[in-house]
């Protein structure tokens, strides 16, 4: 399946052998809707069933006509790929549109300001850095008015209005002052000043927090590979960035009790009815909360509305920004939009990337809403890349053929991925050992098999980690289709094809998961693994 050559492979060979072994290494030549081709050993080209759709990036398939035609005519007619620090209308255009979207599915009026990047990771980071650059300046803010409450003070000690009060002193475990006198009352002002500066220093100086969901994948950037849950692509490059804390899933309470926990706290000074006290204030330790309305790589997992709204309350309670990642369930794969629209979640920031490029240019964007927006982070955050012309109006292209004919994709997502979770459900009912269960919702569907760890077959018992791969290798080989487990949740198929998918497309899965469902029951590792 493979065209070989002499030369030395030097781009990721570990991860070829590996992938290799399961008898994934193959090279596609071709692309079309929901089939790719590699040529076979006659020469002639192979047709794969693809559910695993570019990673979800492919809402309208590989190589669109429309898309493509668009790209051709863009090409054509000698667009400035490439013209930094200019107008980009473009932009704008893709911006405005993706606002009048998401307003009418949100219901809101706000408008939200968007910063283009070029990956989903780098959305992400831009988000984040967005949301830490706001958390910042809170800060800063909170410091200037805790200063100007000094000077407040002083004024007062020195028009002999106020004093230090004991128990402010004894709250900061500070002596002295019992002489009286204004020259004492001074001193004793400032030594309240020093000590609520240095203890205010030190609360300031934590690193920012994140929060995060178990089970979250954001990407594996220094940054957002500390939001995304699996331990083994986190923990070496934990030195390099924030932390996340992560909050369990579908636990209502948990991040209410995440918060309180690592809540921060800086002294202020009041000045009031002849006293000066020391009093609380809370310190914006949160950066934001980031997570993904159905989750991809975790095991497409798809929040409660329940827990959507625990999760929208308690961070507007504690002022902590909302990022929602759509990075992979946006761009109408969940039969909206946003799926974060269908749990009832408003976000402070959305990130979009996969399909908005169209299956052909790289795109991303991420949007603030006009409330937390920070213009100054336009003159902090560049990319040689974002906002470039080309990837702009694909992305213009995609938006306005998922709004044609009044939303025909998004009702063909919702009706197509209920169909397909029909079978699903079929197959289940018939194998209802080896399947443990379906998940998701429109194009964004995940298939769980039964833990194989205690298999009566030795080849299934030893491959058990690698469970989805080992499924993915078999569909591949024998039934011609293409699919992924999610890597953080290996027992887990996802399924997302496009939405031109057929039922014929479908009854091709469903003899291949048959199949497959044949061979668990009856723990016959030898004719599913490859040995
Ligand atoms: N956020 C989510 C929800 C994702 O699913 C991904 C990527 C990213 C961020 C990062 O995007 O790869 O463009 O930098 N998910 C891929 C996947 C890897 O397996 O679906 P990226």
């Amino acid at each position: 399946m493979n065209s070989t050559s002499a030369e030395p492979e030097l781009s990721e060979p570990f991860l070829l052998g590996w992938l290799s072994s399961l008898g994934l290494d193959v090279e596609y030549i071709r692309g079309e809707g929901n089939t790719l081709y590699f040529l076979g050993e006659d020469g002639r080209e192979v047709p794969v069933l693809d559910f695993a759709g570019g990673y979800g990036s492919l809402i309208f398939g590989h190589n669109h006509p429309e898309i493509v035609a668009h790209a051709q005519n863009l090409l054509a007619s000698q667009v400035p790929v490439h013209a930094q620090f200019s107008r980009h209308p473009y932009a704008n255009d893709v911006a405005l549109a993706l606002n009048k979207i998401i307003n009418r599915e949100l219901g809101t009026v706000e408008p939200y300001s968007a910063i283009f990047a070029n990956s989903g990771a780098e959305a992400v980071e831009a988000a984040v850095k967005h949301a830490e650059l706001d958390r910042v300046l809170r800060a800063q803010a909170l410091a200037e008015e805790i200063d100007a409450h000094f000077e407040e003070a002083r004024s007062a000690v020195r028009g002999g209005t106020a004093a230090v009060s004991a128990a402010a002193r004894a709250q900061l475990g500070l002596g002295g002052g019992e002489s009286g006198g204004p020259d004492s009352a001074a001193v004793v002002l400032e030594e309240l000043v020093a000590e609520v500066t240095r203890r205010n220093a030190e609360q300031s100086s934590r690193p920012p927090l994140f929060l995060s969901l178990e089970g979250a994948f954001h990407g594996k950037l220094v940054g957002s590979v500390q939001l995304t849950h699996n331990a083994g692509y986190r923990t070496p490059f934990t030195a390099l960035a924030a932390q996340a804390r992560f909050v369990p899933r579908e636990r209502p309470g948990a991040l209410k009790e995440i918060i309180e926990n690592n809540r921060a706290a800086v002294l202020d000074v009041v000045t009031e009815g002849g006293d000066i006290r020391v009093v609380p204030r809370d310190f914006p330790v949160f950066c934001a909360f980031v997570l993904e309305p159905i989750q991809g790589e975790g095991g497409i997992n798809v929040i409660s509305e329940e827990f959507a709204r625990d999760i929208q309350e308690v961070c507007a309670t504690a002022d902590v920004p909302i990022i929602v990642d759509e990075v992979q369930s946006g761009m109408g794969r969940s039969g909206t939009f946003l799926a974060s629209s269908q749990v009832g979640l408003r976000a402070d920031y959305y990130v979009l990337a996969k399909s908005l490029g169209g299956g052909l240019a790289k795109s991303s964007v991420m949007l603030v809403r006009k409330s937390r927006y920070r213009d100054e982070f336009e003159l902090l955050h560049s990319s040689t890349f974002a906002k470039d012309a080309f990837s702009c109006h694909i992305a213009h292209k995609v938006l306005d053929m998922l709004e044609a004919e009044d939303g025909k994709a998004y009702r063909l997502a919702t009706e197509r991925g209920a169909r397909l979770t029909e079978m699903f459900e079929a197959v289940r009912a018939d194998f209802p050992h080896v399947i443990k269960g379906t998940r998701g919702l429109g194009l964004m569907l995940g298939l769980e098999f039964s833990d194989q760890s205690e298999s009566t077959s030795e080849p299934l018992r030893e491959q058990a980690d690698f469970l989805g791969y080992v499924i993915a290798g078999y569909l591949l080989r024998e039934h011609r289709i293409r699919t992924f487990p999610t890597a953080s949740a290996v027992n887990t198929l996802r399924f997302e094809p496009s939405v031109l998918l057929t039922d014929a497309e479908i009854d091709r899965l469903e003899a291949g998961l048959r199949a497959v469902c044949g061979l668990l029951r009856d723990q016959d590792g030898e004719s599913l693994v490859r040995l």
